[in-house]
């Protein structure tokens, strides 16, 4: 069972990026996390990150292809800019958790608005790195579930 993880622009400096909103975790430790917990479920997970869109929507278009079953993303800024990347998403159809550290909704106006939440399963933010676990744990389930 294949769980692509896909991370947008920036989150490649968590740890060090405005830690009092997004914590002290660094993305490597938040992709070893991941990958143990998806290892011990039986379960390959793959991470991936980019500050391109292109590279992003790329990414995306592969896992219709590639055996992906599942994806988590968490768009970053681009989750409140980028039809591209919804486009993908909704080209794929693969089932996906849209994750975010902060409570998006506690902070400016400009990042209430989601492109993608539309189209996802689920939504979680506003509990840090936890958020990714708690839909990996879902990714497992559903997975599962549709597989019979
Ligand atoms: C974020 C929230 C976005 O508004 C922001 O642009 C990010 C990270 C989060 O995980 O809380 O880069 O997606």
């Amino acid at each position: 069972m294949q769980i692509l993880v896909i991370h947008g622009p920036n989150l490649n400096l968590l740890g060090s990026r405005e830690p009092g909103v997004y914590g002290a975790t660094t993305l490597a430790q938040i992709d070893a996390d991941l990958q143990q917990f998806a290892a011990n479920a039986g379960a390959t997970l793959e991470s991936f990150q980019s500050n391109h869109e292109g590279a992003l929507v790329d990414r995306i278009q592969a896992a219709g292809r590639d055996g992906t079953r599942f994806i988590i993303i968490n768009p970053a800024a681009y989750t409140h800019t980028s039809v591209a990347i919804r486009d993908a998403l909704a080209a794929v159809a693969l089932p996906f958790v849209e994750v975010h550290l902060s409570n998006i909704h506690k902070r400016e106006a400009f990042r209430h608005h989601s492109y993608v939440s539309e189209l996802a399963l689920g939504v979680i933010c506003g509990l840090g790195p936890q958020g990714y676990r708690y839909a990996l744990m879902h990714a497992l389930d559903h997975v599962r579930a549709s597989a019979g």
